[in-house]
C-alpha cells in the first residue's frame, strides 16, 4: 500500500466537499487553523483507546450520543449542560443494567458539517445547493446563506472549543446533583406499563450511588471523575487535516480536534478519500456500517482501517433499519468473526429507522428504534460476539421529533416543539426511557 500522509487521501476521489468560490481566502482560513491550538490530546485519545479495547473485549460498553448535526445557535451553557446531563443519566441506567463501566463519547463539539444525499433543494422555482451543516453553510434559504463560507470552518473551531471548555468545567466541579435520581425528570415514568419496574430501577440506582458515597465520604462526581470524550463525522477532511499532528515523544499522527472521528456510510468508499485519510491517524476510529454494504467490503475496510487488528483501534457501528437488521447484520458479523478481526460492535439504531410523515416532516418511531437495538443484542450473542456500544442522536431538551415512548408523542404533536434541520432526535424523555428499556435489555443478556 501506498504511504500514508495528512494530505495522502487528496490524490483519491473525495465526495461530499464544499466548493468554496474564492480559493484564497480558503487557504488562508486553513492556514489558520492549522496554527491553532489543538482540542482534545493525545494522551486523552489514547485512553479512549484503550476503554474501546475493553468494550471489545465485553468488559465495558459505549455510549454515543448527540445531536444529528449541532448548530452554532446552541452553543449555550444550558443547551450543552442538558445534553451532558441526559448521557450521564443514560450512562448510569447502562451502568446499572449491565454491571459493566460506561464510555461516554457526545457527538458534540465539532459535529457541524453533514454529508446530504443532493446537491441542491428547489423551492418556489428557486434552486441553492442543499444545507451542509454550519460550519459549512447556513440553513436559511438564502443564495448568501447557502453559499459555502470557508470562515465557518472557524466558527465551527471555535464553538468546539468554547463547548469543550464548558464540558469541561462541568466534569471539573462534580456536576454533582446530576448523578441523584432525585433530580431526575421521571414525571413521564407513569404513564408507561413499566413504571414500577421503571421506580425499581431507579431507586436501586438511588441506592448505590447513596451507600457508595457512604462508604467514601465523598461525592460519587469527585471522587471518580467522569469523562467525557468527543467525537464528530470526519466530513470535511480539509478541516481534519489542518488538525492533524505529530506530537512530542508519539509516533504518528493524531487527529487532535476530536476523541473518535468517525466514517459515514455515504463516504466508506474503500478507494475514496475519507478511508485514506483515516487510515493513517492514530486515533481510534470508527465506521458506519450500513446497506449496501457487503461482507466482502466490511472485510476490505477492517483490513485497511486496522492492519495490525489493534484492540480499541476500530468500531463498527452498524446503522441497517429494525426491518433490514436481521439479513443485512449477521452474515457481516460471521465474516469479520471467521478472519478473527478485533471490532468493537456498536449498533445505531436511528439511521435506518428515519421516516418522513403525510406533512413531511422526518422523524423515526420510538419502537423501532428500541426493536433494532433487541435484534442487534441477540444476532451479535448468537454469533458468539456482543453489542458493546449504542450511538443515539438525542438531545437533552423537551423537543417533539421523534414519535413515541412512553411521554407519548404523535404525529399531531411534532411541529410543537420540532427543531432539527437535518435528523430528528430523541429528546429527554425518550432518550431516558430508551436508557431503562435498554438496561432491561443488557441485563436479560447477562442471565
Ligand atoms: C449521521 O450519523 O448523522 C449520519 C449521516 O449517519 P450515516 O452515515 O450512518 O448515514
Ligand atoms: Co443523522
Amino acid at each position: 500500500m501506498n504511504e500514508w500522509s495528512p494530505d495522502s487521501w487528496q490524490r483519491k476521489p473525495a465526495t461530499q466537499q464544499p466548493d468554496y468560490p474564492d480559493p484564497g481566502v480558503f487557504q488562508s482560513v486553513l492556514r489558520q487553523l492549522s496554527r491553532l491550538p489543538p482540542l482534545v490530546t493525545s494522551w486523552e485519545i489514547e485512553t479512549l483507546k484503550r476503554q474501546l479495547a475493553e468494550a471489545a473485549r465485553g468488559e465495558r460498553f459505549l455510549l454515543q450520543g448527540g445531536d444529528c448535526s449541532e448548530s452554532f445557535e446552541d452553543c449555550e451553557s444550558g443547551v450543552i449542560a442538558a445534553k451532558l446531563k441526559i448521557l450521564l443519566q443514560m450512562s448510569l441506567v447502562l451502568v446499572h443494567g449491565g454491571k459493566k463501566r460506561v464510555t461516554r463519547v457526545g457527538r458534540f463539539a465539532g459535529q457541524y458539517a453533514k454529508p446530504r444525499s443532493a446537491h441542491t433543494e428547489t423551492k418556489n422555482g428557486v434552486t441553492l445547493p442543499t444545507y451542509r451543516g454550519d460550519m459549512i453553510n447556513s440553513p436559511d434559504f438564502d443564495v448568501a446563506e447557502r453559499t459555502h463560507d470557508p470562515e465557518l470552518l472557524l466558527r465551527g473551531y471555535e464553538r468546539a472549543a468554547l463547548t469543550i471548555n464548558f464540558i469541561r468545567a462541568l466534569i471539573d466541579g462534580g456536576f454533582a446533583d446530576l448523578h441523584h435520581p432525585e433530580y431526575w425528570e421521571l414525571g413521564f415514568v407513569w404513564k408507561s406499563p413499566l413504571a414500577s419496574e421503571y421506580m425499581r430501577m431507579v431507586e436501586s440506582i438511588g441506592e448505590s450511588l447513596r451507600f457508595m458515597e457512604t462508604l467514601t465520604g465523598s461525592n460519587v462526581a469527585e471522587g471518580n471523575r467522569v469523562d467525557f470524550f468527543t467525537s464528530h463525522e470526519g466530513l470535511h477532511l480539509w478541516y481534519e487535516q489542518a488538525q492533524t499532528r505529530q506530537v512530542p515523544r508519539r509516533a504518528g499522527w493524531y487527529n487532535l480536534t476530536t476523541h473518535l472521528p468517525w466514517i459515514g456510510n455515504r463516504t466508506r468508499a474503500l478507494d475514496g478519500a475519507h478511508v485514506e485519510y483515516f487510515r493513517g491517524i492514530q486515533n481510534p476510529v470508527a465506521l458506519k456500517i450500513g446497506p449496501p454494504i457487503s461482507p466482502e467490503e466490511t472485510l476490505a475496510l477492517c483490513e485497511v482501517l486496522n492492519p495490525n487488528n489493534e484492540p480499541g483501534r476500530l468500531t463498527l457501528i452498524a446503522r441497517f433499519g429494525a426491518d433490514k437488521v436481521a439479513q443485512g447484520l449477521p452474515p457481516i458479523v460471521e465474516a469479520v468473526q471467521r478472519a478473527g478481526k478485533v471490532v468493537l460492535w456498536c449498533c445505531d439504531p436511528m439511521h435506518g429507522n428515519t421516516e418522513t410523515t403525510s406533512s413531511g416532516l422526518k422523524t423515526r418511531r420510538f419502537e423501532k428504534i428500541l426493536a433494532e437495538l433487541e435484534t442487534s443484542f441477540c444476532i451479535l450473542k448468537e454469533s458468539g460476539a456482543h453489542l458493546g456500544g449504542v450511538h443515539f442522536e438525542l438531545t437533552g431538551d423537551n423537543v417533539t421529533e421523534c414519535l413515541g415512548g412512553a411521554s407519548g408523542v404523535t404525529e399531531a404533536d411534532l411541529a410543537r416543539a420540532y427543531r432539527t434541520q437535518v435528523d430528528p432526535r430523541l429528546n429527554y424523555e425518550q432518550a431516558l426511557e430508551m436508557a431503562l428499556l435498554l438496561a432491561r435489555l443488557m441485563a436479560q443478556q447477562r442471565k
